[in-house]
């Protein structure tokens, strides 16, 4: 049954039906209902319904609430989208009165409003999804606080840091990644309904107790800006997107730290998978599926703005497809940020330290430390590399003589700095301490956000 048979001689033709149908939308359905009433209740104190009228409607979707709730709402094939869904079984079961539901209002605000609840309610469980990994990140970090790794640059060994100091770079990019989910929440958090199609009701609508009673703190004044603008869905897959993208980070990092050459860490059995055909293999799939559904998520970023661009005011059929573009990009958030947090908690760490070549910027500071400018301290040093690497030594075998050879100004104890896994490098690799600076400073900004977003 459509909402909208009376101008047309015949029937749409089923592929026309079949073209324009949309069920991506029937995870709205609580969300619909929610909306619904809070509408059908200020139609009645406005006086725009009778209060008999209100309490039949408000009565049958009740009854519709809890066959959602309940798994047993059933959607039908006629049904065109969710909105219409509601009215049709409406109808079934109060009669002619579910005719006066949609009295003020069009599935344009509906829609509008359907989803910035969801987002809403959607955003919210991300926070958290993202504070419980870096809720695990950051135990793991505390573990390795003062575990020696090599730091990177160009994919070659940089500088000696610690394995905590590397997880909580993550933690950080994450803790961004919450709030910018947190304020995208709160830019959304404002109500279409009273916009009708586009540019309002004649009727004597209060679109502030709507909004209230749908507990949004505002009301969006542009009617056609209401129902025509999908900047917060964009705006919600970017959120999406760059979460992926600093799990795809991490995703990549864990694969290269599993494997035989690098050998920093082995996963757990229960997030390994196998190969069909070489039976050694331990593979990593979550990880590569998380960078390989990264790249899916951007795309949706790139869909929910072309989707807006050209598009006239105000609501344009297009807008349906906004759907299908954010529910994947959160869905695959969602489910990437939880298996995310099983691979870590698995992870097995045995990082086997960084090379004795990581201290050569701390043994150019020694000189610096004594007044030499820092270009000559770096030629000195690579002076050093140089001769070592013509007689195939390590930094590690360095002795005074080989110090004196390059620059008189070396000290005995700056040797110190090449011997041992981080030799004295340790007090300044944002290492001990420092991580656990951080780590202080990470978990005040988890338990600050503890309490809800609105
Ligand atoms: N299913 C539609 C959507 O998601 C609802 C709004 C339909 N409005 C219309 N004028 N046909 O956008």
């Amino acid at each position: 049954m459509t909402m909208w048979g009376g101008r047309f001689g015949e029937e749409v033709s089923d592929d026309t039906w079949e073209f324009t149908v949309d069920t991506s939308d029937r995870r709205l359905l609580l969300d619909d209902l929610s909306g619904s009433m809070a509408h059908v209740e200020m139609l009645g104190s406005t006086g725009i319904l009778d209060p008999t009228q209100v309490s039949v409607i408000v009565g049958g979707l009740y009854t519709i609430r809890e066959e959602a709730v309940g798994g047993s709402f059933t959607f039908r094939d006629d049904d065109e989208d969710v909105h219409s869904a509601v009215e049709r079984r409406l109808y079934e079961l109060i009669g002619e009165s579910a005719g006066r539901l949609h009295t003020g209002r069009s599935r344009n605000d509906q829609v509008a409003t359907d989803m910035r609840l969801y987002l809403r309610r959607a955003g919210e469980s991300r926070v958290q999804d993202i504070e419980s990994l870096i809720g695990t990140l950051a135990d793991i970090a505390e573990r390795e606080a003062t575990t020696p790794i090599p730091s990177y640059t160009h994919l070659q060994q940089a500088q000696s840091t610690t394995l905590g100091n590397h997880l909580l770079a993550y933690c950080w990019m994450l803790l961004r990644d919450r709030d910018r989910f947190a304020s995208c929440v709160r830019r959304l958090d404002a109500s279409p309904l009273g916009a009708g199609a586009g540019a309002g009701s004649g009727l004597p609508l209060d679109r502030d107790q709507v909004a209230k009673s749908l507990g949004f703190p505002e009301v969006l004044e542009n009617t056609l800006d209401a129902v025509g603008s999908r900047d917060y869905v964009a705006e919600y897959a970017f959120c999406c997107a760059q979460t992926m993208t600093h799990l795809s980070r991490l995703a990549e990092e864990i694969l290269l730290w599993t494997t035989t050459e690098f050998g920093w860490a082995t996963p757990s059995d229960a997030v390994s998978t196998g190969s069909s055909a070489l039976p050694q293999k331990r593979n990593l799939d979550i990880a590569e599926l998380v960078r390989g559904r990264a790249s899916v998520v951007v795309g949706d970023v790139t869909a929910a703005l072309t989707l807006q661009r050209g598009l006239p005011l105000a609501y344009n059929r297009d807008l349906q497809e906004d759907k299908r573009i954010v529910f994947h990009a959160d869905d695959t958030v969602a489910g990437s940020l939880r298996a995310m947090g099983v691979v870590l908690d698995g992870l097995v760490f045995h990082p086997p330290g960084p090379r004795a070549e990581t201290a050569s910027l701390d043994l150019a500071e020694a000189l610096v430390a004594r007044g030499v400018p820092f270009r000559e301290a770096h030629e000195a040093v690579g002076r050093l590399v140089r001769r070592l690497e013509e007689e195939g030594r390590s930094f590690s075998e360095v002795g005074p003589a080989d110090l004196a050879a390059v620059d008189e100004r070396f000290a005995d104890a700056d040797l110190e700095l090449l011997h041992g896994p981080m030799g004295s490098s340790r007090d300044r690799v944002a290492g001990t301490s420092a991580a656990r600076s951080q780590l202080e400073k990470i978990r005040a900004e988890l338990s600050e956000r503890d309490q809800p977003l609105r």
